[in-house]
């Protein structure tokens, strides 16, 4: 049974998708369609330009909205960026956080977010710190080594009891937008590895700390993977596109609460 403090978390990357207009539209829709009280935390992470249109449109609802990165410092000269005070005007919840996609294509590194993880907590917003391995490097055997440095390194400024309000998610690279998930055992296999990590820190910490799954998750595919011990929610990028698939989702990780 899941501690009360790991509440099923389904979280949805819109990534590069949807107008302001639009995030308006697909709030809507979901208001109307989402059945309350399900007991599982639900967060959407749209672009920032359409944050201000999915907290109005999600108005009092316990639904969360969270950035897809944020920058360490609280102001400067940083063309292009947002910071965490910016963040926290708009009344958003919390962010992502090394998003492999950050990592690949706009050098986000790890040392960056030994700062940005720290900053975030600071400001009162929740991280969602990404983590995952590569196609070469699991058949390589790396992925423990590649998971290990990358836990070790963004998490050490964190203070031991800090860190269970840390939200990680492991997306293997190979399962992202591929439609190849990874299977239940060895998500829930990086995953154990993953609370064991944090469990090197803080005993209690890893007993709390929620740790979710992200690559190819799909309504027919949640519920076997959800369903692992160590599997706290999901991280879901083009099903999240869609509220009728997005609340399938929620409805399988509502389904492990009963
Ligand atoms: P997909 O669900 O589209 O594979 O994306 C996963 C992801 O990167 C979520 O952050």
């Amino acid at each position: 049974m899941t501690p009360d403090a790991r509440r099923p978390y389904i979280a949805g990357n819109w990534k590069m998708f949807k107008t302001a207009g639009e995030a308006r539209e697909f709030t809507q829709k979901l208001l109307a369609r989402l059945p309350m009280g399900n007991g599982v935390e639900l967060a959407l992470c749209p672009p920032f330009t359409a944050l201000a249109a999915t907290l109005d449109g999600l108005g009092g609802s316990e639904i969360k909205v969270l950035a897809q990165n944020m920058h360490q410092e609280p102001e400067g000269a940083f063309t292009g960026e947002v910071s965490a005070p910016m963040l926290v005007e708009l009344g958003v919840h919390g962010t992502l956080l090394g998003h492999s996609e950050r990592r690949q294509y706009f050098n986000e590194t790890d040392r960056a977010l030994q700062e940005k993880i720290p900053a975030a907590l600071g400001a009162g917003l929740q991280p969602m710190l990404c983590v995952g391995e590569s196609e070469d490097e699991r058949e390589e055997g790396e992925t423990q080594r590649k998971l290990r440095h990358q836990v070790q390194e963004a998490l050490e400024r964190v203070p031991d009891a800090q860190l269970a309000d840390v939200v990680i998610a492991y997306e293997p690279i190979w399962a992202i937008g591929t439609g190849k998930v990874a299977t239940a055992e060895m998500a829930q296999d990086a995953i154990g590895f993953i609370r064991a990590l944090v469990g090197d820190r803080s005993k209690d910490a890893a007993e709390r700390v929620r740790v979710l799954y992200g690559g190819s998750v799909k309504p027919e595919n949640a519920a076997a993977i959800l369903a692992q011990p160590d599997i706290d929610g999901a991280l879901v990028g083009g099903a999240s596109l869609d509220p009728d698939g997005l609340i399938e989702i929620v409805t399988a990780a509502a389904a492990q609460v009963q």
